[in-house]
């Protein structure tokens, strides 16, 4: 009988795996939600040694799940085996911050493990390997892993803002009682902390087969420059303090999606917000870790460019790469004084 699954299979590696977004993501990865149906999978889990029992308890919940794609799995707590030959890197493995944190106290504790994780990247992964880093503070993570991944071409680092992008999305719809796919192109700017700029400028909203900007439909400029903002901003300390643990369904769910939009590219005309290492556009420092709309296309992605801003906008974006630069000051400061 002919086997569907016999195509050759793709290294996806999920550092943090004993941790609960991986606990969430695994099933999903390996489910065929993320690279398709037909795509086989080999997975390698990292983490650290003392959690490797539990780890191990993971794995046999994978084998329990019966899986067809998944074809091996392999628990490590080396970097070199978990990046041996892999096509996906989703670096999701590090220090999470809890109730009164800001995401960049993390900094030292996750810039040695970056700094680690991108020399054995470099050394050890296929050179096109595409990378996601969620481990927070994901943009600057994202920045010392691409610093110590030299050989790794700088279009290959991305972090995940698809989280916050989906946060806005879903605020939108809930106040348009509408289905949050009805909504189009918001924007995330800049960095994955409480000074990123969910911009709604260019979103639209599809009202029975009509497009109307997103603004139009609201007709609350008070609302949308305040509440929404901040409450998009603050979304991951509001489900801090509530559950006391940091977000983890919504984001693998989030991961996932990015992942897959990288993987098949994005819908005609609709755009996504992707952290990125920047090439200038929208006067960012280049070389930053930074979210900007992106669209993809046979796997490559490119920065929406030409859309207008106000100074409201510009004093927003402005903000958020001030605290970017400082971010990346202190941990190249932290990663040299080792
Ligand atoms: P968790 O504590 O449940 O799991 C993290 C796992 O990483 C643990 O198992 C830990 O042992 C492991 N780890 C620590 N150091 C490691 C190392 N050097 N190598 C490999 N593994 C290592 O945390 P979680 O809830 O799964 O969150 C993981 C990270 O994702 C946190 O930094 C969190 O703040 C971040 N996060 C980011 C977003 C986003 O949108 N970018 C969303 C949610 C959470
Ligand atoms: C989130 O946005 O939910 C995560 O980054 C977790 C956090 O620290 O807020």
């Amino acid at each position: 009988s002919k086997d569907c699954h016999s195509n050759k299979p793709i290294r996806v590696v999920i550092t943090g795996a004993a941790g609960q977004i991986a606990y969430s993501l695994i099933h999903q990865i390996g489910n065929g939600d993320v690279f398709g149906k037909e795509q086989s999978i080999i997975l390698h889990l990292l983490d650290i040694t003392p959690v490797m029992g539990v780890l191990n308890g993971v794995v046999m919940e994978i084998q329990d799940m019966s899986l067809p794609l998944v074809k091996d799995v392999i628990p490590t707590d080396s970097e070199e085996v978990a990046f041996k030959d892999v096509d996906v890197a989703l670096f999701v493995g590090a220090m999470p911050r809890k109730e009164g944190m800001e995401r960049k106290d993390l900094l030292s504790a996750n810039v040695k493990i970056f700094k680690s994780q991108g020399t054995a990247l470099d050394k050890f992964a296929k050179k096109n390997v595409k990378v996601v880093v969620v481990g927070n503070p994901a943009n600057t993570n994202c920045y010392i892993l691409a610093h110590y991944a030299p050989s790794i071409p700088r279009e290959n680092f991305t972090c995940l803002t698809r989280l916050d992008h989906n946060r806005a999305k879903a605020q939108l719809a809930s106040r348009l009682k509408v289905s949050s796919s009805a909504i189009k192109n918001v924007i995330i700017w800049g960095n994955h902390s409480s000074t990123q700029f969910p911009d709604v400028r260019s979103a639209t909203v599809s009202i029975n087969g009509q497009e109307t900007a997103v603004y139009d439909a609201i007709r609350d400029d008070q609302w949308l420059k305040n509440d929404f903002v901040s409450t998009v901003q603050k979304r991951g300390a509001a489900v801090i303090a509530a559950r006391k643990l940091s977000s983890a369904m919504s984001a693998a769910k989030a991961i996932c999606d990015h992942v897959r939009d990288w993987w098949y590219g994005t819908r005609e005309n609709e755009w996504v917000s992707m952290g990125i290492i920047s090439d200038g556009s929208y006067g960012i420092e280049k070389g930053l870790v930074f979210s900007y709309p992106v669209e993809i296309k046979n796997g490559q992605i490119s920065i929406v460019q030409d859309l207008q801003m106000d100074d409201w906008a510009k004093g927003m974006i402005e903000k958020t790469q001030k605290e970017l630069v400082e971010e990346k000051n202190d941990a190249l400061k932290a990663t040299n004084s080792e």
